[in-house]
């Protein structure tokens, strides 16, 4: 374990940790919807709901790593997981999954799934490392509630 590690906290998000999370994001060029899913209010309602699942690896006050989960009484999920450029390779991400994992477990999920950008290849080899398997037979259907409003 590098020093650095050793020093990583893990702790639940607190809605006051929004604005430093969605930065975190937008560093780490994932797409979010902050007008959407990723809204302050969508976050704040997630949170007050399944708190467990909103996690925060920290360093000394500087958010460094987070991950969302999510879970549908039947299968768990993972999402918006994201790493502090200088932070990464030293096992966070895998650190936040074992987390989320485990209480996704203790809620009951007999399934966890993860969506991802086809051309992340990062990713694909994480979620292959942490015993995730492709479902090469789906595709993903998606409807933007937003954009259909007032139709
Ligand atoms: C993907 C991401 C979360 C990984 O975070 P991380 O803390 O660096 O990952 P870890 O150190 O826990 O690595 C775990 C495993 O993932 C794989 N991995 C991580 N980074 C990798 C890289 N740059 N190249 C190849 N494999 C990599 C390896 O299998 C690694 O295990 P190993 O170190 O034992 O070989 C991070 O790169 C990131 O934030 N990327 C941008 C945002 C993003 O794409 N998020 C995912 C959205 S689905």
């Amino acid at each position: 374990m590098t020093d650095q590690m050793k020093k990583i906290t893990i702790r639940r998000m607190d809605i006051s940790d929004y604005e430093e999370v969605v930065k975190l994001w937008r560093e780490s060029g994932l797409k979010i919807e902050t007008e959407g899913t990723d809204s302050y209010n969508s976050i704040r309602k997630s949170l007050e709901i399944m708190p467990q699942l909103h996690i925060i690896a920290e360093d000394k006050g500087l958010i460094v790593g987070v991950i969302l989960g999510s879970y549908d009484y039947r299968k768990g999920y993972l999402h918006r997981l994201a790493i502090k450029k200088e932070y990464r390779r030293q096992g966070i991400a895998k650190k936040l999954m074992n987390y989320t994992e485990a209480e996704l477990i203790k809620l009951g999920a007999s399934r966890i799934d993860s969506l991802m950008f086809k051309d992340n290849s990062i990713s694909k080899k994480l979620l292959k490392k942490m015993g995730y398997e492709p479902a090469y037979n789906v595709t993903y259907f998606t409807k933007s509630i937003v954009r259909h409003k007032g139709r």
